[in-house]
């Protein structure tokens, strides 16, 4: 734990340890059969930059509408939820964060705010943008990843506990069940949940929100080799895949694809690992769950969640959801 100003910072994940789940995760995704990789390593610099592009684009209607249901509702989320600490999970500098914490602010009872994400430079710089725009509030930030360290966030206060922007269909349904399991045994009465999920609705949207005509998500999902071009000295040749983005109606997911155009032989040289590919082959590089109101309930009922508020943009393209455990309630709003 180290501490500049009054930002507090926990490591759980520090570089070495993220460079050995790069490791072992690229070694296990790049011997499956079918090939895949975890959407968690886009996020180096690049993909970070590319992210943020993804987001402007026309396209790409989840962030402009979750961004909107927020700006329409964060003064309700404080009144109800009664929170004096905001933990954030993949945390960001985001538009919605401020939005989220203006109206808490606002309140007058906002005391504490808490990032968690896998990248500690990404956090600092959160950190420190969001103590100029709220000074006197304390500021805490936690490296660590939401498949282990969920357990290690600081409790303490009323606290909401955020997920937005649809980063939680990322995890398949059995990943989702643990990650909300987890969760929830890690909320007090009195804490709640806020999630954004994207909704089930038209392929043709939902494909072209994921395939973009600018070629962006082309750009993203390609980084992800030059992540491990740079971090395991492997020599993908980026010209030598192809982006595929698809809805699986069964499953009601995206799925994200790089798919070979050649045969080839990729050399993963920290790995010792020689990874042929067929012409068309793909790997899989991300899912991204899209839900429907009835099927989150029931998912969140199975965890000990229940549910307190269900809002939707006007389009009704996107969700936001407030979350309380069982038995629990919003409790009684509290004064001031
Ligand atoms: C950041 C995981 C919410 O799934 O929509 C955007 C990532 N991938 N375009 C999403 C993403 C391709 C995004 N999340």
């Amino acid at each position: 734990m180290t501490s500049a100003a009054n930002i507090r910072v926990d490591v759980h994940l520090d570089p070495d340890q993220l460079r050995a789940a790069l490791r072992t995760e690229a070694r296990a995704g790049l011997t499956a059969s079918p090939k895949q990789l975890s959407p968690k390593w886009f996020y180096d610099e690049r993909g970070c930059e590319l992210f943020e592009a993804i987001t402007r684009l026309p396209e790409y209607y989840p962030t402009r509408r979750e961004q909107e249901i927020l700006t329409e509702n964060a003064a309700a989320i404080a009144e109800l939820t009664g929170a004096d600490t905001v933990v954030e999970l993949g945390s960001g500098t985001s538009a919605k964060t401020r939005t989220l914490l203006d109206a808490f602010a606002a309140r007058g009872r906002l005391e504490r705010f808490v990032a968690f994400d896998l990248s500690e430079p990404t956090l600092r710089a959160a950190a420190a943008s969001i103590a100029k725009g709220y000074p006197g509030i304390a500021l805490h930030a936690v490296v660590g990843d939401f498949d282990h360290h969920l357990g290690d966030l600081p409790g303490g206060g009323r606290r909401l506990v955020a997920f937005l922007g649809g980063t939680i269909g990322n995890l398949g349904p059995d990943r989702r069940a643990s990650f909300l399991k987890e969760l929830a045994t890690s909320l007090r009465p009195g804490d709640s949940f806020l999630l954004g999920t994207d909704l089930v609705k038209d392929v043709a949207r939902l494909e072209a929100a994921y395939d973009d005509s600018a070629g962006v998500t082309a750009m993203f999902n390609l980084n992800v080799l030059a992540v491990l071009n740079r971090d395991l000295g492997a020599d993908f040749d980026l010209h030598r895949f192809h982006h595929v983005a698809r809805f699986d109606v069964e499953r009601e997911w995206i799925e994200m694809a790089l798919r070979s155009t050649t045969d080839q032989v990729v050399t993963v040289a920290d790995l010792d690992l020689r990874v042929p590919f067929a012409t068309g082959e793909e790997m899989r590089t991300e899912i991204s769950a899209k839900f429907r109101r009835s099927g989150l309930e029931a998912e969140m009922q199975a965890a000990g969640l229940e549910l307190a508020r269900w809002w939707t943009d006007t389009a009704g393209d996107f969700a936001l959801s407030l979350w309380t455990p069982a038995g629990a309630g919003l409790g009684s709003p509290s004064p001031g």
